[in-house]
């Protein structure tokens, strides 16, 4: 039976991913900050779904909950991040440089040291032919939403070193990186506005918004025997919002 971990397994995207590879029959563990929402997605989920609370962006917090997380890992999900921009937000942080230090430190913290500190936690216990999947998004390639779209396209890049590393040993490590999608935490309680989801819809190829079960495909197929010699690659999961690059 597989070991499979997801971080940010209790929402969204990475709720829907933990679904299907505990349908598989996979043991998932789900990761977050939120107990009661890990709590309530894993009750939900079913008995091969097992909550684990962390703050993946705190290396404390990563290293205390090593104990709760499986000795040996077969699939890494990097699912965890969102956008902690807030600029023009009632909530964004004070002007000038040590605020802007602050949201751009938040972005790098939320959406690349998450999977970086996880992956390097786990690194040991990956074992051979694992694979490792990180998030990245349409920000990185489209741009327009500053630290956010950098901090992916951090993760993207540092995707490919972890490749190379992990290579060797036949684990795999890709990117997905999704346009808008809808039933997620990503936008708050507010969600987008109906213009900037027209907006979304009309520049995809499909015409619609994407779903979390739009992602699960490419995860588990990435996490599959099939997918071995496919590594360093990042995946537009965007109703061909953007043409791969
Ligand atoms: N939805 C979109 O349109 C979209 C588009 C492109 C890319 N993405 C990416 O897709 C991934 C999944 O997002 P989503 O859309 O499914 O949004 P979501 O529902 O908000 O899911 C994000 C999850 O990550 C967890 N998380 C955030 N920061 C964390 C931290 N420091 N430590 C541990 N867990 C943390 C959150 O739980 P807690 O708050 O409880 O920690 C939450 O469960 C993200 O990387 C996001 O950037 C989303």
């Amino acid at each position: 039976m597989r070991q499979i971990v997801v971080t940010g397994g209790g929402t969204g995207i990475g709720k829907a991913i933990a679904a299907a590879f505990a349908e598989q029959g996979d043991q998932v563990v789900i990761t977050g900050r939120r107990k009661d929402v890990l709590a309530e997605a894993a009750a939900e989920l079913g008995p091969r779904v097992r909550p684990v609370v962390f703050d993946a962006a705190d290396p404390a917090q990563v290293e205390a909950a090593l104990s709760e997380l499986p000795e040996r890992v077969d699939v890494l999900v990097n699912n965890a991040g969102g956008n902690r921009d807030r600029t023009g937000q009632p909530d964004a942080a004070p002007t000038g440089l040590a605020g802007l230090a602050a949201a751009w430190q938040a972005n790098l913290d939320a959406n690349l040291f998450t999977a970086v500190l996880v992956t390097t936690a786990l690194r040991e216990r990956l074992n051979p032919g694992a694979r490792v999947i990180n998030f990245s998004s349409i920000a990185a390639h489209r741009g327009g939403s500053g630290s956010y779209g950098a901090a992916k396209a951090a993760v993207e890049n540092w995707n490919v070193t972890l490749a190379q590393e992990l290579g060797p040993e036949g684990i795999t490590a890709n990117v997905i990186a999704p346009g808008y999608i809808a039933e997620t935490d990503f936008f708050g309680t507010g969600g987008i506005s109906a213009e900037r989801v027209a907006w979304n819809v009309g520049q995809s190829a499909t015409k619609r918004v994407g779903v979390p079960a739009d992602i699960v495909g490419i995860a588990l197929y990435l996490a599959s025997p099939a997918a071995a010699h496919l590594t360093a690659q990042v995946f537009h999961l965007d109703g061909g919002t953007i043409y791969g690059r």
